[in-house]
């Protein structure tokens, strides 16, 4: 595994062009084998986006790539994702919908992805079988089969993204109206069903908790840009945030970033709203924020926690952040303490942050895609050199890191 070797205390300021939302593509990828062919711009280039592309090719998926753009011609779909590919990324389940609903049929190993604690599929493969399917989960290996997917009302216990996208994957050409009650309402699940839209499916009330899906005989092709990251924006305002220096963040969708600058307006960063992009510029040392709560769109985003929590190391006073979506995020608290944070972390989701004047310097380990974000954040706030090991953790999810860094004065290089 590669690494990241960065020298602390430049104080960042600059332009950081926003890439395409690795959770917004993801899905997107997964339709695929729904249509005949479709093209995608905006694409980053992400291991992730490799890995899926790698997968759509095994199933039968053609794909030609030019640049940012995507363009898929699908033949014969072979409704079966090894367990070699499969393991790479918790998206490669979300093929289990659109695989169902291409074929009759599907057959995927369990999912991999961010070691995050536990991450069932339990309601995914729940999902399926309330539209219809016929599911053997017999070694580590989820078999499905419908002849034909039937609408279903569905009430999610949980705000699940990856289910609310599954249950639109398989049911966008079912027989029959599907409901989808507590549905998840990230801004990516949208981009998702306005490009299903553009192609004939007929998809109403994303964005709110009620999602109703009428079943279509058929989609056309047709092409889709994918919406910014705004995992991807909030983690370079962070860094802003972090260095004492000032940012401009193009190419954003501003109204995706209301909770994370209400946020950073706590801590004492003047930021300013223009069209496509978001100025932030921080004062010398941050205000802490009493308390985080992370929670689904729109509220705090736990794909944020990781990096909030390295900003309010720094902090002037103390933090409490509560994780209330994964069990397993945590891990980088303990890493930022080898750097001379003061967190205490309770029950793995609660973290009492106590900033300290600086950071220092040390080797680090990111043990997930947003972990190593937040290394990388303290490694440039730092005093002396910080190497953050496992960097293809961060190649998932972050385009370009280290040019976009170095573009904005930070002093990182990979190894
Ligand atoms: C998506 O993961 C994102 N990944 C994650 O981003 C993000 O953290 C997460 O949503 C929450 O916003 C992609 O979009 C590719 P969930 P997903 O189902 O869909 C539980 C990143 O860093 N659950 O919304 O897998 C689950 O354990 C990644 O970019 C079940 O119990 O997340 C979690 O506690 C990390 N059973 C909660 O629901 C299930 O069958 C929410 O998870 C499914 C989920």
């Amino acid at each position: 595994m590669g690494k990241y070797v960065i020298t602390g205390g430049s104080r960042l300021s600059g332009e950081v062009p926003i890439s395409g939302a690795k959770n917004a593509v993801l899905p997107v990828l997964a339709a695929l084998p729904l249509l005949k062919e479709a093209s995608i711009c905006n694409v980053p280039f992400l291991s992730d986006v490799a890995n899926t592309i790698e997968i759509l090719e095994n199933i039968g998926v053609k794909i030609t790539t030019e640049g940012s753009v995507i363009r898929s011609e699908t033949g014969i779909v072979r409704p079966v994702i090894d367990n070699s590919l499969s393991c790479k990324m918790r998206s490669s389940v979300l093929f289990l919908g659109s695989l169902l609903s291409a074929c009759g049929e599907a057959e995927i190993s369990y999912p991999g992805g961010c070691a995050l604690g536990a991450r069932p599929v339990d309601m995914h493969i729940w999902a399926m079988k309330m539209l219809g399917a016929k599911i053997n989960t017999d070694d580590n290996v989820i078999r499905c089969e419908a002849k034909r997917l039937k609408g279903a009302n569905l009430h999610l216990p949980i705000q699940s993204v990856g289910v609310t996208e599954n249950i639109i994957l398989a049911s966008a050409m079912a027989e029959g109206t599907t409901i989808i009650d507590n549905a998840a309402r990230e801004p990516e699940i949208c981009n998702l069903c306005d490009f299903l839209n553009m192609c004939g499916a007929d998809i109403t009330g994303h964005g709110t908790k009620r999602i109703k899906i009428k079943g279509v005989s058929e989609l056309h092709p047709c092409s889709v840009a994918i919406i910014p990251d705004r995992i991807e924006a909030a983690t370079y305002m962070i860094m802003a945030a972090a260095t004492g220096g000032e940012l401009f963040i193009k190419n954003v969708n501003t109204d995706h970033m209301r909770v994370i600058c209400a946020m950073l307006r706590k801590t004492g960063c003047i930021i300013k709203e223009y069209n496509k992009t978001i100025y932030i510029e921080a004062p010398q040392r941050i205000y802490s924020i009493p308390y985080i709560s992370t929670a689904p769109y729109p509220y705090f985003p736990t794909d944020v926690q990781p990096q909030i929590m390295a900003l309010m190391s720094t902090a002037q006073g103390q933090s409490v952040i509560k994780e209330n979506i994964f069990s397993g995020r945590y891990k980088h608290g303990d890493e930022l303490n080898k750097m001379g944070a003061d967190i205490t972390i309770k029950d793995n989701r609660t973290f009492i942050t106590t900033g300290v004047r600086s950071l220092v310097g040390a080797n680090v380990n990111a043990w997930d895609l947003r972990g190593g974000a937040a290394l990388i954040i303290a490694g440039l706030c730092a005093e002396g050199i910080t190497v953050v090991n496992n960097k293809e953790y961060v190649e998932r999810g972050y385009e370009s890191p280290v040019s976009k860094i170095r573009n904005i004065g930070g002093k990182i290089r990979a190894l």
